[in-house]
């Protein structure tokens, strides 16, 4: 059994290094041991009650609620949908853990499948995602089939708003990844009207260990009152995207200065194109924590940390974004697209030194117009990323406003 120590070892990314490529099953058994049977696990969903496990797809939900909110419905008909969608330009880890630990997964989606009355999986990747297709079905293939749970792999839209777990849904329904305006929730009537449960790939690996080693393992990493590990996706300032493990609590600066430090003046989007950023200077003592950080207006989300460099400008960064999120809505509610199209526009304008008068106080106004009122949190989540640059890049946008080209025009973010 893996124990917990300091300084802490990976968990959900434990094992042969990335360059070996899909662990093997053999290899995978190896190392874990074998999955505990069902009888051996019946309490499971309590056990990750007292685990504190929350689901890693951004929204920090506690698994074991949600597994018992479909098991309340099923009657030994429900999906699980395993989501690595990962539309979120900025995460790499999902992707990563599901090409390097394949069997991991598959463990946590039967897991899930037993204690929620499933007979089927679907594991429901983002087609861009090749490696992670490569790992899963080469991992389908080496195991036998399981009498109770059918596993189908499908290839996901590419998008942001794809991997909503409404779209996910409906796109398993009609083949059209939009969200829905919920007459009934997944876990009531999701794929083929049963009740479904979509979960993150992440909280799903978290959860095969978890019914491996138990809740008091699980609870053994993290610094704070969150308790566990998780994954986290970095970039920049001075290196390419890399995915790691960390147990929450560990701080915004420690991960600044192992990837290669961030000079003062730094500016960090914490949580994706969902999140917000930060001035480095003001975060650097922050715990990720996926509780605490939103009480000081700051994003864990799906646990990325993308630095910008010092010599980059941060409207022009921030207009990238909008771009992206105004391009990624599902073009069905009015407020979400024309009110990301108005406030990505804008931004452009500001980033190109060729302003309007009033654009920066016109995105602040339709941030708030927009703000709840999609059918998915998709404006929600790109309002708080955009109010969030107006405050932490509040020079930088005056002086655009008055037309000034910055001499740092430019995003460049890794
Ligand atoms: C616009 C949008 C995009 C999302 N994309 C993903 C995604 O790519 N992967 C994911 O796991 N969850 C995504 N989510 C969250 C899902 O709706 C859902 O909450 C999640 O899959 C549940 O898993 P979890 O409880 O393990 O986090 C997205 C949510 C929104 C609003
Ligand atoms: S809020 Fe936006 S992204 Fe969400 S369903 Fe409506 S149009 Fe699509």
């Amino acid at each position: 059994m893996p124990s917990s120590t300091t300084p802490f070892e990976p968990r959900v990314l434990a094992g042969p290094p990335a360059s070996a490529g899909p662990e093997r099953l053999i290899a995978h058994d190896l190392r874990l041991g074998r999955l505990p049977s069902p009888s051996e696990r019946r309490n499971l969903t309590a056990v990750l009650d007292s685990s504190g496990l929350l689901g890693r797809g951004g929204a920090g939900f506690p698994v074991g609620h949600k597994w018992r909110s479909v098991a309340e419905h099923s009657t030994g008909n429900a999906v699980v949908v395993v989501n690595g969608a990962e539309g979120e330009p900025r995460s790499a880890k999902d992707g990563t853990l599901m090409g390097l630990r394949p069997h991991l997964v598959l463990d946590g989606a039967l897991v899930a499948a037993d204690a929620v009355g499933a007979t089927d999986v679907v594991l429901y990747v983002g087609r861009e995602h090749t490696e992670a297709h490569r790992g899963l079905a080469q991992a389908l293939a080496e195991r036998e089939p399981d009498p109770n749970v059918q596993m189908q792999l499908v290839a996901a839209p590419v998008g942001y708003v794809a991997g909503e777990a409404t779209a996910v849904v409906h796109y398993l329904n009609e083949g059209d990844a939009r969200p829905t305006f919920l007459d009934a929730r997944p876990h009531e009537r999701g794929v083929a009207d049963r009740p479904t449960l979509v979960q993150n790939v992440e909280s799903l690996a978290h959860a095969a260990l978890i019914a491996r080693f138990g809740a008091d393992w699980y609870r053994s990493a993290g610094r704070l009152a969150t308790r566990g590990s998780a994954l986290i996706t970095v970039s920049g300032p001075n290196q390419r995207r890399t995915v790691r493990e960390i147990e929450y609590g560990t701080t915004i600066g420690e991960i600044a200065r192992s990837a290669g430090g961030a000079p003062p003046g730094s500016t960090v989007l914490l949580g994706g194109y969902f999140g917000s950023w930060a001035s480095l200077d003001e975060v650097q003592d922050e715990p990720l924590d996926p509780v605490s950080m939103p009480e000081h207006g700051l994003e864990f989300g799906c646990g990325v940390l993308s630095f910008l460099r010092s010599d980059a400008c941060g409207v022009a960064a921030t207009a990238e974004i909008m771009a992206y999120m105004a391009e990624g809505t599902a073009e069905q509610c009015g407020p979400c697209v024309f009110g990301l199209a108005s406030m990505a526009q804008a931004t452009r304008r500001l980033s190109s030194g060729v302003a309007k008068g009033d654009d920066v106080e016109n995105i602040d106004r339709w941030a708030g117009q927009v703000l709840g009122r999609g059918a998915c949190h998709h404006p929600d989540g790109a309002v708080g990323m955009v109010r969030s640059a107006l405050a932490v890049f509040r020079d930088d946008f005056a002086s655009h406003q008055v037309r000034r080209r910055c001499a740092l025009n430019r995003a460049d973010m890794t």
